[in-house]
Formats: structure tokens, sequence, C-alpha cells
């Protein structure tokens, strides 16, 4: 699979997020829980650079809390401020202005040395495609706040969404993509519904998903499609084949239709039925590769 970025879109959005960031205090990073590496843009670091930041990670409800509480850890030591979030519940989003006031202190005692009294703070929310930003930006807008994405050419008057006394939101949500180019990032994207499937072959996305539940999250798979135990030494294909039969995917001729069977598996994987599931923990093997890429 070779999904690329083309350089010139790159340049654009990380132009205009450069621009807009002169604008704000604080960056709310939106990374997805459930796979908190492969959601965050390659160069974020370097693009955000100096400025404060506070991860908020999105879809929190849908992730494995084990895994919540791990990244939740693993970001505290790197010394910026985490979060989880579920913005369909409103979980988490109440805490956004404490996290944040803690994490501007050192900006609050600066403007104090300057005489300026206020702990008003502008933000600006920032991630990939699906990641849930305008989600975010409504619930903490208590509304339907009108998120307007770039249109080119059309310049506007910078808008601020007031959230409560002391926070201002961008209404423009950054908008960075994931890194495509490595397979497992991909696939990855895919599993937790970022990229369309129509872009992808679905069955290997599928016999993916499987093969990584069969290894993390055996009992779920096996409780949701009841399965055998002795399915789990068959090949993940296979599996998929089974879950088709399960769910009435049969052709004519008693031929299953995997790739029907890969939607639904995908349905159900991306809209929790199959359980929490998390799609990468600290410490994974893919891992120490990609944090070299974040550096
Ligand atoms: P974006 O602006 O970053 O592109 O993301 P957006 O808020 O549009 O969210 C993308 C999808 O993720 C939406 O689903 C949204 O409902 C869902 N979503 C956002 N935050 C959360 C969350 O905290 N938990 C869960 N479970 N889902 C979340 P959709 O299927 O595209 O639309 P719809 O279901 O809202 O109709």
């Amino acid at each position: 699979m070779s999904i690329q970025w083309f350089p010139g879109h790159m340049a654009k959005a990380r132009r205009q997020v450069t621009e807009k960031l002169k604008l704000v205090d604080v960056v709310f990073e939106l990374l997805d829980a459930r796979l908190p590496i492969s959601s965050r843009n390659p160069m974020m670091g370097e693009i955000v650079s100096q400025k404060p930041r506070v991860i908020l990670l999105t879809k929190c409800d849908l992730a494995d809390p084990k895994a919540n509480k791990m990244w939740v850890e693993y970001f505290r030591e790197q010394g910026v401020g985490v979060l989880e979030v579920d913005a369909k519940t409103g979980k988490g989003v109440n805490l956004i202005q404490s996290v944040t006031d803690k994490l501007l202190q050192p900006l609050f005692e600066t403007r104090q040395r300057k005489g300026i009294l206020t702990r008003r703070v502008r933000a600006m929310v920032l991630g990939i495609p699906n990641v849930g930003k305008s989600s975010l930006i409504n619930r903490l807008a208590k509304r339907a706040a009108t998120v307007t994405g770039d249109r080119p050419g059309v310049t506007k008057a910078q808008q601020w969404i007031k959230i409560g006394q002391n926070l201002e939101l961008l209404d423009t949500p950054g908008i960075l993509w994931p890194k495509f180019e490595d397979h497992g990032v991909g696939l990855r994207l895919a599993l937790s519904g970022a990229i369309k499937e129509e872009i992808l072959p679905i069955e290997e996305v599928a016999v993916h998903g499987i093969s990584y539940l069969k290894e993390r999250y055996a009992t779920d798979l096996m409780t949701r499609y009841k399965l055998q135990d002795s399915a789990l030494e068959q090949e993940s294909y296979e599996l998929l084949q089974e879950i088709g039969k399960k769910r009435g995917c049969i052709q004519r001729g008693g031929i299953v239709n995997t790739e029907k069977a890969a939607e639904i598996f995908l349905n159900d994987l991306q809209g929790g039925m199959i359980g929490r599931i998390s799609f990468e923990y600290p410490g994974d093997e893919f891992f120490i590769e990609e944090q070299d890429v974040q550096r």
C-alpha cells in the first residue's frame, strides 16, 4: 500500500499551521488514543516547536483503558500536558482549562512581571483528519460552533470561539496529515477508520486487524464472533472467512464474500463493538523506529 502526500500539499498545510501558531499561546494536539504515534504527523514536534502543548488523547472511550493510562504516563514524562478526552460524552473536556493553566504558569508569570494580569489564553486545535477536532471544538463551545475548513483563495478574518472566561479557541483547526509511507502506520490508521476504506485493500486491513486481535485481544474477538478456542490456530484469513460465515456473507456456490466480511469486521472494530481496543502501546516493537522519526 502506498498512499503518498503530494509534497506541495504538505508544504501548504505546514505553512498554514505555522502562520496560525503565531496567534496562539498553546496548542491542543489531538492524537487518537487508540494509536497516538501513528495518528501524529511526524513533523508535528518540529512544526509546533517551542509552543506549549497539551496532548488530548481523543476517542478514549474506544481505546483500552489500560493503554490510555500508559500513554498518559508516557506523555507526562515528556513534560507536556496530557489528558484523555471523549468528545461524545464530554469526559475529560472540563479538565482542559486546568491542565492548560498549569502548563502555562510560566507565561502567566512573565505577563505579571510586565504588569499584564489577564490569564486569558488563546489556543489552537491541531490534528490529522478525523481525529475529532470539530467534535472537540463543538463540545468545548457547548454548541455547534461553525468550524470552517480552509478554502483556497478565501481570506477571512480570524474568528475566535470563547470558551468560558479565560479560553479562546481559533475557529479553524490546524490539519496535518499522518505519515502514510510506512505500511504498518497505514494499516493501523485504516483499522481505526482514519483512512477511508475505499482507498485501501479492505481485506488486507481486516486480516491485519484479526492477526492483531488474536495476539492481544483474543477473548474479545472470540466472544464477539462466538468462535471456539481452536479458531485461534487458524490463519487470520480463514478466521475472516469464519466471521463471514457467521454473519451470512455467503455467495452463490457457498463461497464466503470476504470483502463483505471485512466490512462487517471493520465496522464492529471501529464502532467499539468488539471491545475497547488500542492499536499501539508504549514500548511496542514498531515504536522505537517511529520514535526516531518524531524527534
Ligand atoms: P475532525 O474534525 O478531526 O476531522 O474529526 P470529527 O470531529 O469530524 O470526528 C470524526 C469522527 O469521530 C466523527 O464520527 C465523530 O463523531 C467521531 N468522534 C469524535 N470524537 C469522538 C470521541 O471522543 N469518541 C468517539 N467514539 N467518537 C468520536 P463520524 O462517524 O464521522 O460522524 P458522526 O458519527 O458524528 O455522525
